[in-house]
């Protein structure tokens, strides 16, 4: 019994790589897309690294614009090119618009109840719809303007006290990308004590690590779970997803609470608790789908937002040249008014240059999320077959020395009176995606990271940490489907009215 199941643990995956690798060879059967030779039974897993996104950039250099890797028994396909993503997110959107159904995926979305990951069907579309009309639209977003700005005053006024002390800035915008969501989506900000100590944030964390869409579970179906749970991951997810899960319990209840202070307009929970209540929805609602809701709301704006507004503000502090300059646009544009308004974004060009110029350089979801097809198509002239991965890796599209100049430098000036735009329309630039999974909330998504950033560069300049040069900051990264700034930025504040008074 025990031969048996080595035999079937071992052999099983090697024999079928080694048809997929016949089936190429011979070219009567798929002509898939190039592949580095791999090793038996793990594929190129020992290849990917710990950062993705730069090993598939580094190696399309080789195999091309289309490429398979092969995870274990799973084949991988990666788009590196501006014309290979426009193929992948609008030509074939349709085709490769749904997602796989990996396994850590299905955890954190209480079985495919939520919009990023669940595949494409009848839910998806009319979750993304009731979010898009009742959260995320322009009308939605606007009325909860006065969240961010009593949020902003409050940021602003804590580091003006600490101040000249270092900032942890990775916190501070972590933690305020927390609170904005949470008031704009949840009603209110939960603090430690309602959540189990406060374990809210740890939880965050931990989950994300489920996202990272190269487990051993999906690669290795066989005995990537034993492997898991042997090493404790398992059991490392269960108690982060189980401590997320008793943060929505306390939110769905307090929104059920007939003594709760009675709103001025519903929340999303309320929403879809109406609906759920009423079932008037197309689709029937669960309090798992409310759930999944939550968790895309919490972690799909958090993280990102967080993460770009650390990435934009640690270019600044590498390039002092442009922090001055940025400065100096939204201080002459606002002068004494104290405080940037978001009515004054939209004409703070250079300001809107710089964070464009930092998501190309650091797209938050540099490899986007992994799509599926949905029948047997051609990519590039090669063989795709029906449920193959496909990854877009837009970190390698952004920076195509064919359409960007000088790819790996930030200079903000690329784009000024450049017509690209953040909504996905320009194949060589889409940080928030493109096609029919594009980021949701890319207006709410802005409507926080616009201000605040703007704000923390008109109210303060910013030093490095005293014996510290530019050279010093660190840049490494660290993936998870997302990718964070691997050490916290820590950043010196000077109040700008100081200076002036
Ligand atoms: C700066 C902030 C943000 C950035 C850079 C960002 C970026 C992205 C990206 C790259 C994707 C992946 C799309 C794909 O796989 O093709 C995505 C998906 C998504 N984002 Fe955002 N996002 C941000 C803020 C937000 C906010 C504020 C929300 C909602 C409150 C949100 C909700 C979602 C959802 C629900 C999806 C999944 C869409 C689907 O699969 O249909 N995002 N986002």
């Amino acid at each position: 019994m025990a031969l048996l199941s080595i035999l079937v643990l071992f052999f099983l995956p090697l024999l079928s790589f080694l048809l997929l690798k016949g089936k190429k060879k011979n070219g009567k059967g798929f002509k898939l897309p190039p592949s580095p030779p791999g090793l038996p039974i793990i594929g190129n897993l020992h290849q990917i690294g710990s950062l993705p996104h730069r090993t598939v950039a580094q190696l399309s250099k080789k195999y091309g614009q289309v490429m398979v890797l092969h995870f274990g028994r799973t084949p991988v396909v990666f788009v590196t090119t501006p014309e290979m993503a426009k193929e992948v997110l609008k030509n074939q959107d349709a085709n490769m618009c749904s997602r796989p159904p990996l396994q850590g995926p299905r955890k954190i979305s209480y079985n495919f109840k939520d919009i990023s990951f669940t595949p494409y069907g009848e839910w998806w579309r009319e979750i993304r719809k009731i979010c898009a009309l009742e959260l995320l639209s322009p009308k939605a977003v606007q009325s909860y303007m006065f969240v961010r700005e009593e949020e902003i005053a409050l940021m602003v006024d804590s580091i003006t006290k600490v101040s000249p002390a270092p900032v942890d800035l990775s916190e501070k915008l972590a933690s305020i990308t927390n609170k904005v969501i949470s008031r704009t989506a949840f009603g209110k900000v939960y603090k430690g004590k309602d959540l189990d100590n406060g374990k809210l944030t740890e939880a965050v964390g931990e989950v994300l690590l489920c996202l990272n869409n190269f487990s051993r579970e999906d690669f290795f179906p066989t005995f990537g779970w034993i492997i898991n749970m042997l090493t404790g991951y398992t059991a490392r997810i269960d108690r982060a997803l189980h401590n997320m899960d008793k943060f929505f319990e306390k939110v769905i209840e307090y929104h059920l609470d007939s003594n709760r202070p009675k709103p001025d307009r519903e929340d999303i929970i309320d929403v879809l608790l109406r609906l759920q209540r009423d079932q008037s929805s197309r689709v029937p609602i669960t309090k798992d789908h409310i759930k999944g809701v939550l968790k895309d709301i919490l972690l799909a704006s958090v993280d990102t937002g967080g993460l770009s507004m650390v990435w934009a503000m640690t270019e600044l502090a590498r390039h002092p040249r442009v922090m001055k300059m940025v400065q100096a646009e939204i201080r002459s544009y606002v002068g004494n008014k104290g405080k940037v308004d978001e009515s004054d974004i939209e004409s703070l060009h250079f300001f809107r240059a710089t964070l464009k110029e930092s998501l190309r350089l650091h797209p938050p979801s540099p490899l986007l999320f992994a799509r599926e097809t949905m029948s047997d198509c051609k990519l590039d002239g090669y063989d795709i077959p029906n449920k193959t991965r496909i990854h877009v890796n837009v970190f390698a599209v952004q920076r195509d020395p064919r359409y960007w100049k000088n790819p790996d430098e930030y200079i903000p000036e690329r784009f000024i009176d450049n017509p690209i735009d953040l909504n996905g329309r320009s194949y060589e630039y889409f940080p928030f995606s493109s096609g029919r999974r594009i980021c949701p909330g890319i207006t709410m998504g802005l409507a926080i990271v616009e201000p605040i950033l703007a704000n923390l560069l008109y109210s303060f300049d910013w030093k490095l940490p005293s014996g510290m040069t530019v050279e010093d900051i660190n840049m490494e990264e660290s993936f998870n489907l997302s990718v964070n700034k691997k050490t916290p930025l820590i950043l010196v504040p000077i109040p700008y009215e100081c200076k002036t008074a």
